[in-house]
């Protein structure tokens, strides 16, 4: 009540003041009091929006649409409206930095969990975990008063040495799509905006202010804009951010095809386009090409902090200029600011919003389980040649060896923007002491090798102290005289967040693990075999010593509950159920786009814009593994010679149990389909192991025949399925001619084509244990 009576004061106020450009007054109904229609809550969004709207003034509506600060931009005072505050994202709630500055704020209460990197989300292959994700971090964001979080991020892992990978969700389109609407959904269920990001073909973090993608519509359409649709019309995202790249020679913050045609036409959507930061280079073309709100543009002065940076924006002063001069009406800035408006009704205006939460237990245990879901056993064996003991789970009464610098590297801060200032991580190596049995067990570190010696990063220190002066000769000896004296070794490497690890800015500039971790791990294993690798990364990294080892983990970035989720599954009190969210390849040219030398791309001769060609076009990830050696070989004659023809690593969606399953087999409701008729298919589960366990079992849809070259198979659904032991359950999936479709360039539309097509039920891309044939008419 008393915030309505001061907005109904201001309004008094300034009402004589603005009386020549304001709008009368039409007072909505409410009990006892009158409120100004865009007020009422009881009425709908639209003409709430129009009637705010109305009342605005040109320099209310220009001063809406371009930042104040680096992570806000302003409300309208007059008319109640509060300052709207974005902020990374999308791992948890980054701290505050200052107002025009990228230096910490040095707040006390900015702290938060840190929740698992979005790699780790997708191998979770569960859209519940997405949804709590989505809760949690919305109620963290609420507390810090944060209304737009700039996440989750969708775009396509392309090649292993993508710099970000680690903040999206794999290579697939379907499994991006399926785990990122819930994230939205539960995120704004809170009453805080989602910006999904990067709009769109962001695949290339070394060059990505300067790329401009050349790709066809179908691979656009079928690989990289599926997962935006879903955040755009499963989701209902209110905010989507442009990337930094170039589409068809257009920068894609105001990409007329991009943001006007597919995005706001095409899929309907509503809410607002925010520029990445720094993205917006042209007043003319984000007036007419679909950006709505600036952010981060690197004017002369900016980074100086001076106090008029923000009107040097494109959609400030420049923008005013050309209204005033004729040039534009007020009709594109008006669709901006309804979208703006619409935007702070879903959130600083809306009344329904629940209290904010900051580190509470529930978000720790929310991050802990996703953490355990989504770790990924890429294999168990035994130490012992034809030994059937697996190596994990371990024992807890054992002498462990844990070696490696990510045991005690803090992976929560650094990256780039998604580094967070987290109220608490346990490392790998506390979690595992913390499980050991203190009476009976021993546990040894060393560090074995040095990657990062950093102590802080953007003001934030890290846990232990990685100071380290020893030589890489002194390090090898003492990891490998302690793994005499261990029962088991637990080596802890991988990536780190270093610039060209995984770490925004840059690419990785090879696919080998780096720091001479390679060596270490071969000195090792060959004085103890009993060697668990676990790989803390957000992409794959190559594996040359993968047969020697005979357990292997990819334990991603995981957050605040690092070391416990870890812990519990070595240990054996979590059984192990992520699957990969991506292709393991055993080395780059198993990747599509380094086998075409497509990657990264060439300069033009002015070294402004660098072309980069998608020759793979829709064979990403396993969509190119499964070709067949003679259509790759084709499709390889004037690019490189085809280097390596072994199978990768890890297909895409393989992950192991200890526990087994077993697939019964494939059958459907009906043979044949017609255009308006769904299909269902039905497939028994077995636990036949004597753990309780979790299996994915994926559907990938195959066209026998079509006019256009098809993947040999694609992923149409999925279901996670938790499993007693001797347990059987039926999975049952159903689809209807959209998963039988490709994307038409001839007509610009989705298109099934009658004939034979295959469903193919497995637990990977190349483990698939039943095929059952159908048509489709
Ligand atoms: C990144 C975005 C991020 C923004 C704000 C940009 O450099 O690309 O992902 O949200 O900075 O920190």
């Amino acid at each position: 009540m008393i915030k309505v009576q001061t907005i109904l004061l201001a309004l008094m106020m300034t009402a004589s003041a603005q009386a020549q450009t304001l709008a009368p007054l039409s007072m909505g109904e409410g009990p006892g009091v009158r409120l100004p229609l865009y007020l009422d809550d009881s009425k709908p969004l639209e003409q709430r929006v129009e009637d705010a709207l109305k009342r605005m003034t040109l320099d209310e509506k220009i001063a809406v649409i371009h930042a104040q600060s680096k992570f806000s931009s302003p409300g309208v005072k007059r008319l109640g409206f509060p300052d709207l505050w974005t902020d990374d994202g999308p791992h948890g709630v980054r701290p505050d930095v200052l107002w025009d500055q990228w230096e910490q704020a040095g707040q006390t209460n900015d702290s938060c969990v840190a929740f698992p990197a979005l790699t780790c989300l997708a191998a979770t292959w569960n859209p519940d975990m997405a949804y709590l994700y989505g809760t949690s971090l919305g109620e963290e964001a609420l507390y810090r008063n944060k209304s737009v979080m700039l996440g989750p991020g969708v775009n396509i892992y392309r090649t292993p040495l993508g710099g970000r990978n680690f903040e999206y969700m794999g290579e697939d389109p379907y499994l991006a799509s399926r785990m990122v609407a819930p994230y939205v959904q539960g995120l704004q269920s809170k009453g805080v905006a989602a910006c999904v990001k990067h709009y769109a073909l962001n695949n290339d973090e070394e060059y990505r202010h300067q790329v401009n993608v050349i790709v066809s519509d179908r691979a656009l359409h079928e690989i990289y804009l599926p997962a935006f649709r879903a955040a755009v019309q499963e989701g209902g995202a209110w905010a989507i951010m442009g990337a930094y790249n170039l589409y068809k020679n257009q920068h894609n913050c105001h990409n007329a095809i991009l943001l006007n045609k597919i995005l706001k036409q095409d899929w309907g959507f509503d809410g607002v386009v925010i520029s990445d930061w720094g993205g917006c280079h042209s007043t003319e073309e984000a007036i007419a090409n679909g950006l709505d709100l600036e952010f981060g543009t690197w004017t002369d002065g900016l980074t100086m902090g001076a106090t008029n940076a923000y009107d040097s924006y494109y959609l400030a002063e420049a923008y005013k200029r050309l209204i005033k001069e004729g040039k534009y009406t007020t009709r594109e800035l008006d669709d901006k600011v309804r979208r703006v408006l619409r935007l702070f009704f879903r959130t600083t205006m809306n009344k329904k919003k629940p209290y904010g939460f900051l580190c509470s237990d529930e978000h720790y245990e929310a991050a802990r389980r996703i953490a355990q879901e989504g770790i990924v056993l890429l294999k168990n064996e035994s130490p012992t040649k034809g030994g059937t003991d697996k190596l994990l789970p371990l024992r807890k009464d054992v002498r462990v060896l844990v070696v490696g610098e990510n045991a005690i590297k803090m992976m929560t801060v650094g990256g780039g923007s998604s580094s967070l200032k987290a109220q608490h991580e346990i490392l790998p190596l506390d979690g595992i002491l913390s499980k050991l049995n203190a009476q009976s067990s021993k546990l040894l570190y060393a560090r074995g090798y040095v990657g990062d010696t950093i102590q802080s990063y953007n003001g934030v220190t890290v846990g232990r102290s990685l100071y380290e002066t020893r030589t890489q000769a002194e390090l090898t000896a003492e990891a490998v005289e302690k793994a005499r004296q261990a029962d088991v070794v637990i080596f802890f490497g991988g990536l780190n967040k270093s610039d060209f690890q995984d770490c925004e800015g840059h690419d990785r500039k090879q696919f080998e693990l780096p720091y001479g971790q390679n060596e270490l791990i071969e000195a090792l294993v060959a004085v103890n075999p009993r060697l668990v690798y676990v790989n803390i990364s957000g992409n794959a990294v190559a594996m040359p010593w993968a047969d020697k080892v005979p357990a292997i983990v990819q334990a991603w970035f995981l957050g605040s509950e690092t070391g416990t989720a870890i812990a519990s599954v070595l240990f054996g009190d979590v059984n192990p159920s992520g699957k990969l969210p991506f292709t393991w390849h055993a080395d780059l040219s198993q990747c599509g786009a380094h086998a075409l030398n497509a990657y990264p791309g060439t300069w033009r001769t002015d070294h402004q814009v660098i072309d980069e060609e998608y020759k793979e076009d829709i064979f990403v990830g396993y969509r190119w593994t499964d070709l067949p050696a003679k259509v790759k070989k084709e499709k390889l004659r004037s690019a490189l010679p085809l280097r390596s023809a072994k199978n990768p690593l890890f297909p895409f969606g393989h992950g192991k149990s200890y526990t087994t399953f077993k697939l019964g087999k494939l059958t459907a409701d009906r043979k044949q389909l017609t255009a308006d008729e769904k299909i269902t298919f039905h497939i028994d589960v077995t636990n036949t192991g004597s753990r309780t366990g979790a299996e994915t079992v994926q559907l990938y849809i195959s066209d026998k025949k079509a006019s256009v070259e098809r993947p040999v198979k694609e992923l149409k659904a999925f279901r996670k399925i938790f499993l007693q032991p001797g347990e059987t359950k039926q999975v049952s999936f159903t689809i209807d001619r959209s998963a039988l479709s490709f994307y038409d360039e001839q007509t610009s539309s989705w298109k099934a084509e009658p004939g034979e097509f295959e469903a193919l039920a497995g637990t990977s891309a190349a483990d698939i244990a039943s095929r059952l044939a159908f048509n489709y008419q």
